[in-house]
């Protein structure tokens, strides 16, 4: 098939989470699959490539945002498994080193930045050549999420023939791209799409909400999320919507990349181990703990979270119980940037409690892999996580992970409540540090434990979470709808 995904962020050119490391999977195993896969993304100034390698396609996009017309050109990579990365280039709109804010916050004019990448990205869909023209134009989360409304209206109204059919993909609802209503005036669109049954709520314009409504199918990144977000709790005040397009909504389970979320060949990690012999794995450990300045101690339980300082990652409930647990024998490492409160949370903890628990701002991805291989516990306490990779990976790196069973979480972590022979993690219901406290000391028993925890370990690492299978699922949706 040919398909086009369109994206703000794309791992390993642009990342801040996970969306990263989702599109540029989906793209790289599609096209191993065979399919003719291109990606559309911004041209950041921090884009990770060598720009004396980009091609300049012949092609110009002048397109207006709200009364004037913003000129762009595009320019083309080539990965080694064959996706075509079309980089809009655009200095004025994307020529910034980070992403989406600066230490002020949010660009004010992101809605502007990101109509420019849907716009850019559905013209692309339309003209490019017929060898590589889409069937399928797949857009993912807010950012893009006025492609299939302009697919919608060029349908409809500009006779555009042979469209290509729209997947619109929920990475996180909580993360709509909502402005002010006169803002929808930037897309160039007629008014009326501007109404609750599309890119209108509570008077605001949202564009993931124009996502929902005029995608052909929309899909989010698991099958419990998929559930979730039908309901008020999780439903961000969509979810009356997502339960009218319940025939068209569907969860498919993320995958892991193992080519690169792996223990035997990683070239961030100081020692290779596998299932068959974990002892390299304890120099993994040996080496985080030197790296964190903290006691290298083989007997002590090291516990590690590694994420942004989000709302949604739980961080209260995690410091709460950190106050309890770091009373006991155990280290705790932590990797992650985020709101400053919770960062300074962490820093009065670390102070509180030298030589057990350390901490790093920032993001690192060599590090990220670091912790993962070096811990023995991995916490995710997420409010919500609607696919959630980090513990994924830590099931293939031997460590632990203890999450609360929401979204992803819940799909992809097997509690020995659930299935003894099968166990791989700690999973607790409730929203509460008492919750979370009491999973984190049930792994502490647990690591005393050696055999049972060779059990979790050995049955996380046999896991399989391949994006082979992950593909597929969405081909055969791709071709349902195409
Ligand atoms: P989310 O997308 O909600 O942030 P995920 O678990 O799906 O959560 O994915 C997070 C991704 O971002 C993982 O690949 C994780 O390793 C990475 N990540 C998050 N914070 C950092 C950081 N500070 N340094 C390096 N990698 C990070
Ligand atoms: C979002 C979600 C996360 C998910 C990722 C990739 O950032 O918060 O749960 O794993 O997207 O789909």
């Amino acid at each position: 098939m040919k398909i086009l995904l369109a994206t703000s962020e794309l791992h390993p050119f642009s990342k801040t989470g996970g969306l990263a490391d989702m599109v540029g999977a989906l793209a790289k195993f599609l096209a191993k699959a065979g399919h003719t896969v291109g990606v559309v993304t911004p041209l950041y100034g921090s884009v990770k490539v060598d720009r004396a390698t980009l091609q300049p396609l012949d092609w110009r996009l002048d397109l207006s945002i709200g009364l004037r017309v913003a000129h762009g050109t595009i320019k083309t990579h080539t990965t080694a498994e064959g996706v075509t990365v079309y980089f809009v280039d655009q200095p004025e709109l994307y020529g910034r080193p980070e992403l989406y804010n600066d230490s002020a916050g949010d660009y004010p004019d992101n809605p502007e930045r990101f109509i420019f990448l849907s716009r850019a990205a559905v013209n692309l869909a339309r003209y490019l050549p017929l060898a590589v023209r889409p069937e399928v134009l797949h857009a993912h989360d807010w950012q893009t999420g006025l492609v299939p409304l302009y697919v919608y209206h060029g349908r409809t109204r500009e006779a555009w023939l042979k469209s290509p059919k729209t997947f619109f993909t929920i990475h996180n609802l909580a993360y709509q791209g909502r402005y002010e209503g006169p803002r929808y005036g930037s897309t160039g669109l007629p008014w009326d799409y501007f109404h609750t049954e599309g890119a209108e709520f509570h008077r605001d314009f949202n564009m993931l909400k124009a996502g929902v409504a005029f995608a052909d199918q929309v899909t989010t990144v698991s099958p419990s999320y998929a559930e979730e977000i039908k309901q008020i709790e999780q439903g961000c005040g969509l979810e009356g919507l997502l339960k009218r397009r319940a025939e068209t909504l569907s969860g498919i389970l993320n995958g892991v990349d193992y080519e690169e979320w792996n223990t035997t060949a990683n070239p961030h990690l100081p020692a290779a181990y596998s299932a068959a012999d974990l002892t390299g794995k304890d120099h993994c450990k040996a080496a985080l703990q030197l790296e964190y300045g903290l006691p290298v101690r083989p007997d002590v339980p090291l516990f590690g979270t590694v994420g942004r300082l989000a709302d949604q990652k739980g961080v209260d409930i995690q410091l709460e119980a950190l106050e309890v647990m770091l009373e006991e024998d155990i280290q705790f490492v932590m990797l992650g940037s985020g709101s400053k409160p919770f960062e300074e949370g962490y820093r009065a903890l670390a102070e509180k409690f030298p030589g057990k628990i350390a901490c790093r701002f920032g993001f690192s991805q060599g590090l990220s892999h670091r912790v993962e291989a070096g811990c023995d516990f991995f916490v995710m306490p997420s409010r919500y996580e609607p696919c959630g990779l980090n513990q994924m990976y830590s099931l293939r790196y031997g460590t632990v992970p203890i999450v609360r069973g929401t979204g992803g979480l819940n799909d992809s972590v097997i509690d020995i409540k659930e299935d003894v022979s099968l166990a791989n993690g700690i999973k607790f219901r409730d929203y509460s540090a008492a919750a979370l406290t009491k999973a984190m000391y049930k792994a502490k028993v647990l690591f005393k434990e050696s055999e049972l925890f060779a059990h979790y370990r050995a049955n996380g690492i046999a896991v399989d979470f391949s994006w082979e299978r992950t593909c597929q699922d969405y081909v055969k949706l791709y071709k349902r709808k195409g």
